[in-house]
This record gives C-alpha cells, sequence and structure tokens, in this order.
C-alpha cells in the first residue's frame, strides 16, 4: 500500500513511521509513505497556506489552493470542475481529509481501507479548519480518529497509517495475527501473563499453567466476554456470538457478583 500524506507539519511523522511495525513494514516494502508539505504547492514568495474566514468567526483556514495543487502534482491529474470523485472510477485513489467531523474511526472501515485499496491520500487539516471546497470537491472521505478535538489531523493520520499498516498482508507474522486483536472480533482481549507464575505474591491463573488447551482456550474467550460485558457492554450488540459465549454472558448477567471480573 502507498499513502500520501499532505500536512504542513511533515516533521511531526518521522519518529514514528521509523519506529515498531510501520518502520519494519516499510523497510520490508510493505508500506511506503510520502509525506507533501502543502506549503511547498502554495503559490507567491511568501506560500501562505491560511487566511482569516469569510463572515468572520475568528481563527484561520487553510486555504484551498495549495492543497487542490498539492494533489493534482501529486497524482498528476487535474480535478475535475463537478469534483475529484469522478476519478475514483478511473483507478484513482480515495482522498482522505481528517477531520473530527469525520466518520469514526473504527476496525471495520480500517479493514475496509486496507483491503479494498492500494493507495489512499490523507489530508492534514490544522487551525480552526479547512476551507469548505476541499470538503466538496476533494475528499472523498472524512475521518475522525475519536470524540475529542486534536489541534490538527496529522496525529490522526498516524493513527490510521498504524491501523492500516498492522492489517496488510504479511506484516505481522503469525503469533501477532490481527484475528485475535481486541475489536477484530469486536471483543475486548483476554488479560495476558508471561513469566514469573508469581511475581510479588501475585501468581499467575492455575489454568494458564495447567497445559490443559482446550480449557485454556475457553478461560481465554470466557475473560474476553466477562471484560467486554464489564467495561464495553456496547460492543457486544455487534459482536459475533456463538451459543455458547451468549450461555456464558447469560451466566454472568444472572450472578450478581459479576463472574469475578476485576
Ligand atoms: Cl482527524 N482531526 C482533529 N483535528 N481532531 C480530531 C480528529 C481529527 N479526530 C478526532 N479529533
Amino acid at each position: 500500500m502507498h499513502i500520501d500524506i499532505l500536512t504542513l507539519f511533515p516533521e511531526m511523522f518521522a519518529g514514528v513511521f521509523e519506529a515498531t511495525i510501520i518502520g519494519r513494514a516499510r523497510q520490508a516494502g510493505q508500506v511506503s509513505v510520502a509525506l507533501h508539505n502543502i506549503r511547498d504547492y502554495a503559490p507567491g514568495k511568501h506560500r501562505v497556506t491560511d487566511d482569516t474566514p469569510y463572515g468572520g468567526g475568528g481563527g484561520m483556514i487553510m486555504k484551498p489552493e495549495p492543497i487542490f495543487n498539492a494533489v493534482e502534482a501529486i497524482l498528476g491529474a487535474t480535478v475535475p470542475e463537478a469534483g475529484y470523485r469522478s476519478l475514483l472510477a478511473e483507478g484513482y485513489p480515495p482522498i482522505i481529509l481528517l477531520t473530527p467531523q469525520g466518520r469514526l474511526l473504527k476496525q471495520p472501515l480500517a479493514r475496509e481501507l486496507a483491503s479494498h485499496h492500494e493507495r489512499l491520500l490523507l489530508i492534514c487539516g490544522r487551525y480552526e479548519g479547512v476551507d469548505e471546497r476541499v470538503r466538496l470537491r476533494l475528499a472523498t472521505d472524512e475521518v475522525s480518529i475519536g470524540d475529542y478535538v486534536l489541534s490538527g489531523g496529522e496525529i490522526a493520520a498516524m493513527v490510521l497509517v498504524d491501523v492500516l499498516t498492522r492489517l496488510l498482508p504479511g506484516v505481522l507474522g503469525d503469533a501477532e495475527a490481527t484475528g485475535k486483536d481486541s475489536h477484530s472480533e469486536g471483543l475486548l482481549e483476554h488479560p495476558h501473563y508471561t513469566r514469573p507464575a508469581t511475581f510479588r505474591g501475585q501468581s499467575v491463573p492455575e489454568i494458564l499453567l495447567s497445559g490443559h488447551h482446550a480449557n485454556q482456550v475457553e478461560w481465554r474467550r470466557q475473560q474476553s466476554l466477562a471484560r467486554t460485558l464489564a467495561r464495553r457492554p456496547d460492543l457486544l450488540a455487534e459482536a459475533e456470538l456463538s451459543q455458547a459465549d451468549r450461555a456464558f454472558l447469560a451466566g454472568l448477567l444472572r450472578d450478581v457478583s459479576g463472574g469475578g471480573v476485576e
């Protein structure tokens, strides 16, 4: 997958994209990221990228021209009068505007983007906002990473790149496979333990030391279910649950003690 990122602050990305899984995937050629400074596409000696809003209201708004210029230069296409959206059918990549007004990023959206596209273009908004014509004629999607306000789309873009990269084929080894992640099945993860078996008087649950594989599989599933019920009951409505899962949850709900969830 290739990801173009349009930003006023390309230097923000360096550390994140060199470290951890993204760095490894870039080295391995499984993902490539190109950072483009919007300012380089702003006309005039001063390369102005923002201006005051028409009608007042304060703050600074990102101008449309540098962003349109950047997209056209990067993709080698002219944005049609009717808007960029019509170019999607010709194989041009989606243009995702990172904005708190966008569609909430959840694992299904990430899976959809990772599996259906070889290239994405991300636009990081800054200041109080982006000229509306960028939304209307350029962006094909708007994405938010949560219900809080960041001072710009850069950190959100890093989040999106991280989420997408670990979904790409071959990026994670079998051991780290994404199938069992929290949220991938719509449930939170079970607790994890590693050596030592007893640490400062706290012992690992007996079942994990027992070597009884089938019981351990059942234990992990039940811990996931119990945790999700305790912490994120909203997720259960969308989760894929077996008859056994439902029976276990029904048991927990009957049990006033909560089934031993910590
Ligand atoms: Cl994508 N941008 C900004 N500025 N704030 C956010 C966000 C994005 N997602 C959540 N908050």
